[in-house]
């Protein structure tokens, strides 16, 4: 039970849809039992007699969310970014991946992202682990010790992989039915999602014994889609049947069919494929700096965003090389002025606003009433101190949020709360 309540004074700022921040000056952001109960310009008398936290003159944003990042990636970030995706893997990550069968090694790396995630302005997560399951344990163990909200997944491959990372079939269910049963009731803040890597690394078989899992437990799933067009040819070539390649997911029940998914990347998403993803809500986690680092290209964000689909941001590190979604925000804007200026004209720029959206709301969504001032909402919010980029003019709090997607760092992030806890 969560029974944080107070009230947070400060330049309050949030989503109101996509197109459009909302600023309040001097507001006042009331917690209700971990619940936020409004955002207003003057203090209800009925929540008067609730503590006051003074976060005067700092910037209040909701907490932001990365819905695709891979902690076993953390440590080799920054390196190896002159491959592209397939190269990448099997060059640069599936080695990495390999080491985390070593709980020492992987104690190590793993506390090192958790505390880095701790300090950054995220406040939930959807993570890849390896397929280790006693790692990916450890992982969720000290996931929880940050106080974030995190859904953390083993994963799954049984193909296309070098030996010391490829599962058998049947071993790689009984492994994933074990995880789930170790993990049950073991954390307050840290679930279990289920995790093909991508089709590429996975059987049919795998995959019709995971959607079995999906439909049979509920579990929200998350996998790769339409990254990169050496990867779709190769998921073409694999799967001749599939209209497309996320109808491969869909066949069997991973695709939103029995609880949330979200597919990251979808830079190469067909108009098919794009109108399953608005039938069955599937998420789209829009990993910009990832896409460029690897030479993958530029998602048609807009054309997700005015087609309805749910959209969050992604770090997907270490093909992001960023942890922070801030940076995420500032990356999705300038890679779809460079889609617009250079590829297709039609489909217009992000805002700022919109940026900002993805990374609060429109992320947030996949973990429910998350991500906006709004009441019922869970109480997920980040206070930024912006002093160090004051400007010589006055800047309303929608510009001083705009300034802080480009300028604003981790070291800026003065206070977090988390459904109402502190957290830093
Ligand atoms: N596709 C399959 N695995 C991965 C991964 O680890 N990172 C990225 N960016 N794409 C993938
Ligand atoms: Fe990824």
């Amino acid at each position: 039970m969560n029974t944080a309540s107070f009230v947070l004074h400060g330049d309050l700022c949030d989503s109101r849809d996509p197109q459009h921040l909302r600023g309040i000056p001097g507001g006042f952001l009331v917690c209700v039992d971990g619940r936020c109960a409004g955002a207003f310009p003057v203090l209800p008398d009925r929540y008067a007699g609730l503590p006051l936290i003074d976060c005067a003159g700092k910037l209040v944003i909701p907490g932001l969310t990365d819905l695709h990042v891979h902690a076993p990636q953390y440590a080799f970030r920054g390196l190896g970014m002159d491959l592209e995706l397939l190269d990448w893997l099997n060059v640069r990550t599936f080695p990495e991946e390999s080491r985390y069968a070593d709980l020492t090694y992987a104690r190590q790396t793993y506390q090192s992202f958790a505390d880095d995630l701790r300090r950054s302005a995220t406040t939930r997560c959807c993570v890849f682990a390896t397929v280790h399951r006693e790692a990916a344990e450890l992982l969720m163990d000290l996931l929880e010790d940050t106080g974030l909200v995190a859904l953390v997944g083993k994963v799954n491959m049984d193909r296309d992989c070098p030996d010391a990372l490829r599962e058998d079939t049947g071993a790689s269910l009984a492994e994933t039915r074990r995880w789930l049963a170790d993990v049950s009731g073991r954390y307050e803040r840290i679930s279990p999602i289920l995790t093909p890597r991508f089709v590429p690394s996975c059987t049919d078989a795998l995959l019709d014994g995971l959607g079995e899992l999906a439909a049979e437990t509920g579990l929200p799933v998350q996998s790769h889609l339409s990254e990169n067009r050496g990867e779709v040819e190769l998921v073409a070539g694999l799967c001749p049947q599939a209209r497309f390649y996320g109808d491969v997911y869909d066949r069997y029940g991973l695709f939103g069919s029995n609880g949330r998914a979200v597919m990251a990347h979808c830079v190469l998403s067909s108009e098919e494929e794009t109108a399953l993803m608005k039938e069955r809500g599937t998420f789209v986690a829009h990993c910009p700096q990832s896409n460029a680092n690897l030479s993958s290209g530029i998602a048609p964000v807009r054309r997700y965003l005015d087609e309805g689909l749910n959209v969050g941001l992604g770090s997907d590190i270490a093909g992001g090389s960023s942890l922070s979604i801030l940076r995420a925000m500032a990356d999705a804007v300038q890679v779809s002025k460079l889609r617009w200026r250079l590829q297709d004209q039609s489909l217009k720029p992000l805002t700022a606003a919109e940026a900002f959206y993805l990374g609060t709301a429109g992320g947030g969504a996949f973990f429910g009433p998350v991500g906006r001032f709004e009441p019922g909402y869970e109480m997920d919010a980040v206070v930024l101190d912006d002093a160090r980029l004051s400007a010589p003019f006055p800047l309303t709090v929608e510009e001083r949020v705009e300034r802080a997607i480009y300028l604003s760092d981790d070291r800026d992030i003065v206070k977090k709360f988390v459904r109402g806890r502190c957290v830093l």
